[in-house]
């Protein structure tokens, strides 16, 4: 049966005590969290903390990209680590790193660097683990953007030397929007965490680094809740959940003799270019209250038995996720050698299904797209 498990105002105040800084406090109840704003990270402070620091970034995938951009104007100095003769080497380039001066191979980069930056896939750094190792030496620090590797040593055998930092940044989105929003003045948020503080610059070298990647404000986790929270979200409401939802609902639609546009309408197109900015704003809470009142009742009647549906889902993904059966999986297909031409046949299922190319019908419909056309 649906309970509601949290209740109870939120408030911002303020915390003199942290590092004699005035930082934002957030009290949900009884439990109060401590977040870090750039205002508390201000340029001038991040080029002093890393004044004796070469930040070397390993993988320029959609997260090394956005990460040592960002980090690039804000006054950081950065170097790549990338495999040579590979897209995302070229890619390198064209954004402006330089062969031999700011973007390297891997392992040269890895030993120029005294804060690494592991943001090759998650599948890559348990492959190149062995290359990375003799280069983490006394007092560098390792950084992940993902507890996975060291959550889940067990299976990556990624267990880093005792004398150095372990630090994590964990933005909450896509690397395009790391990059994209702090173009736009604004900022993606992220946790940040610490798994070792060999010298004592741990928090510092952490936070500093969060708020130079483009963060907006970052919340303090464990590498062990940012896996947990991050794959059960991926495989939850953010991606799995969702679409295993608008495909449901597509299907039942399609079934009863809807037209495709009018089923893709309902499911997708109202849900993200009418609801989604809404409640991105305001809240659910606000959408349910300014509603029509017939949405209003269906709604308030119809969530508790989607509530009580998926809950059991949610616990077996929470159980598979702490217990590994996801990262074994992940693991053992990503590491397999046909692990792009498999997952292709996937991705074209999708792509090539009824739903997604009346999706594509619908998009290209948009009063902006159409002018775009003339
Ligand atoms: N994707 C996101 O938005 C997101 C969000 C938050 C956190 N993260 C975390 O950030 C980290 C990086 O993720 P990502 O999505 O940016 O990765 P990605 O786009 O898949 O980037 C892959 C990078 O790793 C390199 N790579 C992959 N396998 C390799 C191997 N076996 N040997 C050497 N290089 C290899 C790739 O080089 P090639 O191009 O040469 O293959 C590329 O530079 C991960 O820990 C991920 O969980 C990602």
């Amino acid at each position: 049966m649906y309970t509601n498990m949290v209740s109870g105002p939120i408030f911002l105040i303020e915390n003199p005590s942290l590092l004699g800084n005035v930082m934002q406090k957030i009290q949900i109840d009884s439990e109060s969290e401590t977040v870090i704003e750039r205002s508390d990270y201000p340029p001038e402070k991040i080029r002093q903390i890393m004044a004796n620091e070469i930040v070397a970034v390993l993988g320029y995938g959609v997260q090394g990209r956005g990460q040592s951009l960002n980090m690039k104007d804000n006054g950081v100095n950065v170097i790549i680590g990338q495999r040579e003769n590979s897209k995302s080497w070229d890619l390198a380039v064209k954004d402006g790193w330089v062969p031999g001066k700011t973007l390297f191979p891997m392992e040269e980069a890895a030993a120029k660097g005294t804060i690494i930056q592991y943001l090759l896939s998650d599948a890559g750094q348990k492959e190149q683990w062995p290359k990375l190792l003799p280069h983490l030496t006394k007092g560098k620090a390792l950084y992940f953007s993902h507890g996975f590797s060291i959550v889940y040593k067990d299976q990556t055998h990624v267990i880093p030397p005792a004398d150095i930092d372990v630090i994590l940044v964990a933005p909450k989105g896509s690397g395009t929007s790391v990059r994209r929003l702090f173009l736009e003045g604004k900022g993606i948020n992220s946790s940040y965490a610490i798994f070792q503080d060999a010298t004592g610059k741990a928090y510092d070298r952490a936070r500093s680094l969060g708020i130079a990647i483009g963060s907006g404000y970052l919340f303090e986790t464990t590498f062990q809740k940012e896996v947990f929270s991050d794959l059960t979200g991926e495989r939850g409401v953010l991606m799995g959940a969702i679409y295993g939802l608008w495909l449901a609902q597509y299907e039942v639609l399609r079934a009863n003799g809807h037209s495709a546009s009018e089923s893709f309408n309902e499911t997708v197109e109202e849900a993200t270019q009418s609801l989604y900015p809404l409640i991105a704003e305001n809240g659910m809470d606000w959408m349910y209250a300014n509603c029509s009142t017939t949405a209003q009742r269906g709604a308030l009647d119809w969530f508790k038995k989607f509530h009580d549906a998926s809950k059991p889902v949610f616990e077996e993904l929470y159980r598979s996720v702490a217990d590994g059966s996801e990262t074994r999986r992940t693991l053992e297909s990503n590491s397999h050698p046909d692990y792009r031409k498999n997952l292709e046949v996937e991705l074209k299922e999708i792509a090539d299904s009824e739903m997604w190319r009346a999706g594509a019908a619908v998009r290209a419909l948009r009063p902006e797209r159409a002018n775009d056309k003339k």
